[in-house]
């Protein structure tokens, strides 16, 4: 059976990281490339960071750099949350791996265009990258298998507004670009690594136990945000978004409650700017106050509410063994 082919978009921060070990230690897939967008860290700590987790697992994936803020506002970091070098302050040594010449739009468009409707895209950052790759080539569009995004918050509260989650409110003109484009979308919003699916003390203990370099790293480089995560966003222990989206890409049985809605993004509001806007009622469908300009869009996003907790965390443990 050949292997699935990946790629992933990033802004690499600690959970990130888990992410892309994840991808590169799961045996049925390869990584083509991994690009770097600016979010949570600056491009040059998150290409560090990416290079440094490739480097771990023992491969060469080729490391692309990509937009260097977003669309149209300005960036808005998150070393805070992840510690000064996005990987909870743990200060790794340079990785050896270098960055692989040219950007990361041209590695997209070319990667998507060789192995069209035979990739898997995954991002866990801000979408600045992929809505300008879809401007500088909007074919592209139809040829990815699947477009995983960790981002978005289907009507739930966000975590850096009420409203928004952080991918998302990032650079909502370039989320918007990236649902109206026409791509095969799936939402995993900040809401599915919550409650649950969040790792446990005994269960962070439990992967230490594991006793591998990967076990090692994926803790250590959250346990800072494990803080935050708890004292801050109320969660009962760390929470791994990136991760999350990353398993459901990996294995899509692990989604336990989605649904195909129309979904959108606000870029406007005062008070919602960066909002996943999710059809859940199919109202839109339904009502003639709404404009044109939604009627005339059909269901765009497949919307993963909810994984299995149990499942999701043993792929996890497997990937770190
Ligand atoms: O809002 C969650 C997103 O920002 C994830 O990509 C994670 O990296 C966090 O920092
Ligand atoms: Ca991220």
């Amino acid at each position: 059976m050949p292997k699935r082919k990946f790629i992933i978009d990033t802004d690499t921060a600690s959970d990130d990281a888990v992410a892309i070990l994840m991808a590169h230690r799961y045996p049925e897939i390869e990584v083509l490339a991994v690009t770097i967008v600016s979010g949570n860290m600056r491009v040059q700590d998150g290409s560090r960071n990416a290079r440094y987790t490739i480097e771990l697992c023992g491969a060469q994936t080729p490391v692309y750099v990509g937009c260097e803020r977003p669309l149209l506002c300005e960036p808005v970091h998150a070393y805070w949350y992840h510690g000064s070098d996005g990987m909870g302050g743990m200060n790794y040594p340079a990785p050896k791996l270098c960055e692989a010449n040219g950007n990361a739009l041209d590695a997209l468009i070319e990667l998507i265009r060789a192995n069209e409707n035979d990739v898997t895209l995954v991002t866990l950052g801000p979408l600045t990258n992929i809505a300008a790759a879809l401007i500088r080539a909007p074919e592209i569009a139809k040829m990815v298998t699947r477009c995983v995004v960790m981002g978005g918050a289907a009507n739930v509260v966000g975590n850096v507004t009420p409203a928004a989650e952080y991918n998302i409110w990032c650079d909502p003109e370039a989320a918007r670009i990236v649902v109206r484009s026409g791509m095969n979308l799936e939402m995993v919003g900040w809401e599915v690594g919550r409650g649950d699916a969040a790792l446990t003390e005994r269960e962070i203990e439990k992967v230490y136990a594991l006793n591998t370099p990967y076990a090692k790293f994926a803790m250590d480089c959250n346990v800072h945000a494990l803080q935050l995560a708890k004292n801050w966003q109320g969660d009962p222990g760390m929470t791994l978004h990136d991760p999350t989206a990353m398993a459901i890409a990996l294995d899509p049985t692990l989604s336990k409650r989605n649904g195909i809605y129309r979904v959108d993004v606000e870029t406007r509001g005062e008070l919602t700017r960066g909002m996943t806007v999710v059809d859940e009622r199919n109202t839109v469908g339904t009502q003639a106050f709404f404009t044109d300009e939604w009627q005339v869009r059909g269901k765009n996003v497949l919307v993963h509410h909810e994984l299995d907790a149990a499942r999701w965390k043993e792929l996890l443990y497997a990937c770190l063994a």
